[in-house]
């Protein structure tokens, strides 16, 4: 049987196929955030399932950042943004890691964390895992603590979960 909340996301994600890259199934979830039930609906559930473990979220650019913020306002806990490169004006951190063609940055502000402080990461998607391990150490060199790892869907055919070993990673859904 399919959870309830996993059937509402599978039932508005849409397939994109070859995008950006040739070979690629892009998974939009815009129409899950579009749709203002279902988008409460995975907040709330979000939200419930870590109560009390978090101080911060964090949200990855830029699907990231829809999410984040919903969780934040309605757990009363502030949201801070890890971003691409070039993009914040005060960058204490930066973190590159290999993707399929190339490279990426993700950056972190100057004082971000509290030290020692809760951090809930949020995304949409976890596919290769590059873009979590990445965020998951600016977390850390920032002085945060995670918390927890949670995406929406996960691409377990990607197996991007065997690069975060000892993580506490949730998804709402897997294909
Ligand atoms: C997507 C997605 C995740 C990441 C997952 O972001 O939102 O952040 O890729 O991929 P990975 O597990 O293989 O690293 P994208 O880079 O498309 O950024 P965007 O939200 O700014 O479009």
């Amino acid at each position: 049987t399919v959870e309830p909340i996993a059937q509402m996301i599978a039932d508005r994600v849409v397939d994109v196929p070859d995008f950006p890259k040739p070979g690629i199934v892009f998974k939009d979830l815009t129409p899950l955030f579009a749709d203002g039930e279902a988008f409460r609906t995975v907040i709330d559930d979000i939200v419930a399932r870590y109560a009390g473990e978090f101080d911060a979220v964090v949200g990855i650019e830029a699907r990231g950042f829809v999410l984040a913020a919903a969780v934040a306002y309605a757990s009363g806990t502030g949201v801070v943004p890890i971003r691409k490169a070039g993009k914040l004006p005060r960058v204490a951190h930066a973190v590159s890691y290999a993707l399929e063609y190339g490279e990426a940055t993700l950056e972190v502000s100057e004082g971000a964390f509290k030290p020692g402080e809760r951090v809930l990461v949020v995304d949409d998607v976890l596919a290769t895992g590059g873009t979590a391990v990445a965020t998951l150490d600016l977390v850390e060199r920032a002085g945060g603590v995670v918390a927890g790892l949670v995406v929406l869907m996960e691409l377990g055919f990607l197996d991007g979960r065997s690069r975060l070993p000892g993580r506490e990673v949730h998804a709402l859904m897997t294909v």
